[in-house]
């Protein structure tokens, strides 16, 4: 496939309509972000099977820690296809669907959701928004789309193209713009498990109709912060330039290793074959793992922050 260009880019905004999102979609396609108003904030929206084009989103933003995003799905049945819902889950989406409401399932392996996505968790935060303009995307793209709050990191969520424009100018092809979003506040989180509905992350939705705990132990309060962030459970050592025994190296350029994050030592390539390579290195038959050192600027920042941690003692 070809590569598409690099930033910086001479951001466009363009009124919601059918040009704009014919234009949008074919950027996705081409494995770029794109900003698109929600019924909540703006999202910076990437096709979610994707790894590379979601790791343009981190770009984009200057994220230095990866987080895992929201995937946008037009209706309840695409949405089972990526997710596993069980009778509580389906209520709620019959119920607030489409709208300001994420679930947070389990993930379906098979679903196709790139891994950078859901940071390497074996759960994954969905919904369908109810924004035409996201809908009409969604539509055109015909795949899931991630999409944060499409701001720099640090920066409070847009709720109008200008706001995008002012963090993200240069950074990004195209702003779709819809005027100003609704709610302007980010979707309602929780995560449903054996039919117990737990708070992640107050939202638009606070009225379930159902009990629902708001125990937020699980929730992502500091990005990366999360208990059960995925950590492999073989010890891992940073900065390995040479393979000692017993261990799986995860080469990066020069460095080649048992498999690489990226041979030619790109960084967007880096970002998203992470997840996939961690968990390929601890289903291997070695004792350890040994990852060659990747360089601390731009997505190598995030990466870093993600290694670090996972070699953390626990
Ligand atoms: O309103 C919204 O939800 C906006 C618009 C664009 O749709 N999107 C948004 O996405 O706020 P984002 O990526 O900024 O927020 C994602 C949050 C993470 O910070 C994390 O707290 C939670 O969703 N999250 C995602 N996946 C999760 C998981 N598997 N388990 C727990 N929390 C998760
Ligand atoms: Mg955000």
């Amino acid at each position: 496939m070809v590569s598409p260009p690099n930033p910086p880019f001479a951001t466009e905004i363009r009124p919601y309509g059918k040009a704009a999102i014919a234009d949008a979609a074919r950027l996705i396609e081409t494995g770029l972000p794109v900003a698109v108003p929600t019924e909540t904030v703006y999202g910076l929206a990437a096709d979610a099977t994707n790894g590379e084009a979601v790791a343009r989103i981190y770009e984009a933003k200057g994220r230095p820690t990866f987080n895992p995003l929201i995937v946008h799905v037009l209706s309840l049945e695409e949405a089972e296809r990526i997710a596993q819902f069980d009778d509580a889950a389906r209520s709620l989406a019959d119920r607030f669907w489409p709208g300001p409401l994420t679930l947070v399932l389990p993930l379906r392996p098979e679903g196709g959701i790139a891994a950078i996505v859901t940071a390497g968790l074996p759960t994954i935060a969905i919904r369908s928004p109810a924004h035409p303009a996201m809908r009409d995307l969604l539509a055109a793209v015909g795949k899931p789309l991630a999409a944060p709050s499409a701001n720099a990191s640090g920066r409070i969520s847009p709720t109008r193209a200008s706001h995008v424009a002012a963090s993200l100018g240069g950074r990004i092809p195209l702003i779709v713009d819809g005027g100003a979003t609704g709610h302007g506040l980010e979707s309602t989180i929780v995560a449903v498990t054996g039919g117990e509905i737990r708070l992640l992350r107050p939202g638009p939705i606070s009225n379930f109709g159902v009990p629902v705990s708001s125990n937020r132990s699980e929730a992502i309060e500091a990005p990366g912060q999360l208990a059960s962030h995925y950590a492999p459970l073989k010890p891992l050592r940073l900065d390995a330039v040479d393979e000692r025994d017993g261990e799986w190296l995860i080469g990066f350029g020069d460095i080649a290793g048992d498999s690489s994050l990226s041979r030619s030592g790109d960084l967007v390539e880096a970002a998203a074959a992470l997840f996939d390579r961690l968990h390929e290195a601890e289903a291997s038959a070695r004792a350890a793992i040994a990852v060659a050192p990747v360089p601390d600027e731009g997505l190598g920042i995030a990466i870093n922050d993600r290694l670090r941690r996972a070699a953390a003692p626990r």
